[in-house]
C-alpha cells in the first residue's frame, strides 16, 4: 500500500525525552507540544509483502543505508507486533519530495507515511482508512516510536501531542510556513543527542513549567486568529531551545552566523506581519497568513544571505493511496 505524509513544524517545542524501559515507552516526551502540519512537503512510501527472505528498502531511489534497514526493520516489527501479525518481509520504498538537510524533518514524515503505509498492507484496504478516522492515535503512537515528533505528522493542520500520542487540533487557519534554507549539511550533532543534553542544562527545569501557559496561549491565538500572539509565543519558544541547546554540557550550537543576522534583522523590523521559529537546525522557518517570500528575498540580498526558500502551507495530514 501507498501513504502520503508531510513532515511538521512546532510551535511548542519537543526538546526532551523520557527514559523508556519498554520499546511503548520509545520518544515519550518531556513536556506536550504543538505543531503545524505542512502539505506541500511529502514522503512517500510504497510498503509491499514479498517472498523473500529479507526486506528490500530503498530511500530516494537507493539502497538503504545498514544502519536505516535496522531502524526501519525495527519498525516494521514493531508495527508488525501492535497489529498482532506475524512477522513478513517488505518491499519498502520512500521518497521525499523536498531536499534533504533542508530544516525540514524528514524524519517525521517518513515515519508517518511508512507506518500508514505498512499498517495498510497489514489490515487491507478498507480498514486502512481507519487510521486517518477513529484508529489515528493508534497510528500516531507507532509512528512516535519510529521518532518522536512522527507521532504530529498523522493528522492535519495542527497537532496537539500529550503522552502517548498526538490529537488533531482542527482550524480552517491555514497559516504558510516559508522556510529558508541557509544551509543543507547534516547537523552535527543529532536531535536524540540533544533530547539526551536537555538536562544538563540550567535552563530546563524551568523550561518544563512554562510550557502549560504557552500551549494554551498557542490554541487560544489559533482560535481567534492572532497572529501577532501566536508570534510571540513561538519565537520565545524557538529561542529557548536553543539556549537550552547552548547552556548544556557539552553546548551545542545549531545555528549559523547567517541564521544569528537574519534573525537579528528579522527583529529589528517595526511591524511584522510573520513570525520565526527554529528546530534543531540552521534554518528558519517564518509562519504568516499570506505569501510573504516577495518581502524577505530584498532582505536577505541587503543582509547579503544566500538562502532557498521553501514555501509551504498548513494542510491535512496523510493520504492512503491504494
Ligand atoms: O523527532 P525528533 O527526535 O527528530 O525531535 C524533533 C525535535 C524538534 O524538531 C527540535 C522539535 C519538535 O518538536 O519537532
Amino acid at each position: 500500500m501507498i501513504a502520503v505524509a508531510s513532515p511538521n513544524i512546532a510551535f511548542i517545542k519537543y526538546w526532551g525525552k523520557l527514559d523508556a524501559q519498554r520499546d511503548e515507552d520509545r520518544n515519550l516526551a518531556t513536556n506536550p507540544s504543538f505543531s503545524l502540519t505542512l502539505s506541500k512537503a511529502q514522503t512517500r512510501a510504497d510498503v509491499r509483502r514479498i517472498k523473500g527472505d529479507a526486506h528490500e528498502i530503498l530511500i530516494n531511489e537507493q539502497a538503504a543505508s545498514a544502519k536505516d534497514v535496522a531502524k526501519i526493520s525495527e519498525h516494521v516489527t514493531r508495527v508488525e507486533r501492535a497489529l498482532g501479525h506475524p512477522a513478513g518481509h517488505y518491499r519498502i520504498e520512500t521518497g521525499n519530495n523536498f531536499p534533504a538537510g533542508a530544516g525540514i524533518a524528514s524524519s517525521a514524515s517518513a515515519y508517518a507515511a511508512l507506518s500508514l503505509a505498512l499498517a495498510g498492507e497489514l489490515v487491507g484496504e478498507r480498514e486502512a482508512e481507519r487510521f486517518l478516522g477513529d484508529r489515528n492515535a493508534e497510528l500516531s503512537a507507532l509512528a512516535r516510536r519510529g521518532s518522536g515528533s512522527a507521532g504530529r505528522s498523522v493528522a492535519g493542520p495542527y497537532m496537539r501531542w500529550d503522552g502517548a500520542h498526538a490529537t488533531r487540533f482542527d482550524s480552517d487557519w491555514r497559516l504558510r510556513d516559508t522556510i529558508l534554507i541557509l544551509s543543507r549539511e547534516h547537523k552535527a550533532v543529532p536531535s536524540s543527542e540533544g533530547h539526551k543534553l536537555v538536562r544538563t542544562s540550567p535552563h530546563f527545569a524551568a523550561r518544563l513549567g512554562k510550557v502549560p501557559e504557552r500551549l494554551a496561549k498557542v490554541e487560544r491565538a489559533i482560535r481567534h486568529r492572532d497572529l501577532p500572539s501566536l508570534g510571540r509565543v513561538i519565537e520565545e519558544e524557538a529561542l529557548e531551545l536553543h539556549r537550552i541547546a547552548r547552556s548544556g554540557t557539552p553546548p551545542v550550537d545549531y545555528l549559523l552566523p547567517e541564521t544569528r543576522r537574519v534573525l537579528e534583522a528579522i527583529e529589528k523590523l517595526g511591524h511584522r506581519n510573520f513570525f520565526f521559529t527554529l528546530d534543531a537546525g540552521p534554518n528558519v522557518h517564518l509562519i504568516s497568513e499570506t505569501s510573504i517570500a516577495h518581502e524577505i528575498e530584498p532582505l536577505l540580498a541587503r543582509l547579503g544571505v544566500q538562502a532557498e526558500i521553501w514555501e509551504d502551507q498548513a494542510g491535512d495530514g496523510p493520504r492512503l493511496i491504494k
